[in-house]
């Protein structure tokens, strides 16, 4: 267990209340001391539920990021200030942790990964997805038994929900950042497909707005190319009519292949897969049910490792690798733009 350490959480709204202090308040050895949002009143509501001073309710974010008493800062702020807030942390040599995806767009996630390269300030992109423990299983146990890799279709499609809460936030609703849902909600899947597959070397896709709340193209069909090689398919979009909402990702191999299911209709999560160079010579088909951990209490654990340690290097998700999730997005609005061509995805 690290030390005791304390944490200004900034940007007090739905995911802050419902998502983040929740998370925190379980974990031991964390302590919410300091708040700042823009809108006053919502931070001392904030306020109250955390327990924090009412004199630690600032009025800026300036003032949040000097406070000798905060160990680290938690962002939960529009997109298109995560930059800011990262310089302000350099700056004040305070550590941050802000939420996905890592900016507005790739210029801004260039500079917050040069800006991080150049410190060693932990800093920590919270994509909460590459905590899943199903990716351990995948990767580890399950991969090295279907012969190589050759391709993988992921698919994750659900019905528009009017009911969505997130659709109350006017950021969402004229968005600044590149891709609007796409990237919002995307760069949890492709931080996903990337920890089993590995990188992603090029891809073609066509996008297309289906819902005017969505304020920019809201579905994805795509083929990739991976840098391994590997060939597949990635459909992504929440803004259907009626249909169930399905998740899964299947990879092929020489020697078998496997399904990953985390659908909301399952009861757990599962992995199904079977062995075999054939359909004559394939094995039964075994199923694991998944009990998936609490990814948000994982992600805090690690940046709060890392900021005891002082060691950056521990940080699961730094903004080099967060810039490559946001970069296939913006790159598969690049491929549609020019009708589906092929484009080359940047890394940091
Ligand atoms: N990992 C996940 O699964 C997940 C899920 C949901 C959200 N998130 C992330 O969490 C973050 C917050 O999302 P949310 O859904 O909680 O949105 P939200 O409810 O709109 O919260 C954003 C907060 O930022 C504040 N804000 C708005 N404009 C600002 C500005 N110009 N300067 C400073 N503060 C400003 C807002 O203050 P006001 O009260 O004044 O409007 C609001 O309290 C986003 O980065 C989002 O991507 C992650």
């Amino acid at each position: 267990m690290s030390q005791s350490l304390n944490l200004a959480i900034v940007g007090t709204g739905i995911f802050a209340t419902d998502t983040h202090l929740p998370t925190i308040q379980k974990i031991q050895n964390l302590t919410p001391v300091a708040t700042y949002n823009r809108t006053k009143s919502k931070a001392e509501a904030f306020a109250e539920k955390a327990e924090i001073p009412k004199d630690k309710v600032y009025d800026s974010l300036d003032e949040i990021f000097k406070d000798p008493k905060v160990d680290f800062v938690d962002a939960l702020l529009p997109v298109q200030f995560n930059l800011d807030a990262v310089k302000l942390a350099i700056a004040n040599n305070r550590p941050i942790c802000f939420e996905k995806p890592i900016a507005a767009n790739l210029e801004q996630a260039k500079e917050i990964v040069e800006l991080s390269k150049k410190t060693d300030l932990p800093i920590a992109v919270l994509e909460n997805w590459s905590f899943l423990k199903a990716i351990k299983i995948l990767k580890n146990d399950i991969l090295p038994q279907i012969g190589d890799i050759i391709g993988f279709t992921y698919n994750a499609t659900g019905p528009w929900n009017d009911n969505n809460k997130y659709l109350a936030t006017g950021w969402r609703l004229k968005p600044e950042h590149i891709g609007g849902f796409l990237s919002d909600g995307g760069v949890h899947q492709l931080a996903l497909l990337t920890d089993v597959l590995g990188d992603v070397e090029s891809i073609s896709g066509l996008t297309k707005q289906v819902r005017e709340q969505s304020g920019t193209d809201d579905i994805l069909f795509s083929t990739m190319n991976l840098k391994s090689g590997v060939i597949g398919t990635f459909t992504y979009g929440s803004a259907f009519g009626a249909t169930d909402k399905s998740t899964s990702f299947t990879i092929f191999g020489t020697n078998g292949s496997v399904v990953y299911d985390w659908s909301p209709s399952l009861n757990k999560p599962t992995i199904t897969y079977q062995t075999g160079t054939s359909g004559q010579t394939k094995s039964d088909k075994q199923v694991i049910e998944i009990d998936e951990v609490n990814t948000f209490e994982e992600e805090f654990k690690n940046f709060a490792e890392a900021v005891s340690k002082k060691d950056k290097s521990l940080i699961v998700v730094p903004p080099a690798k967060a810039f490559h999730h946001l970069a296939i997005v913006a790159a598969a609005l690049e491929s549609s733009a020019n009708g589906g061509s092929n484009v080359k995805v940047e890394l940091a």
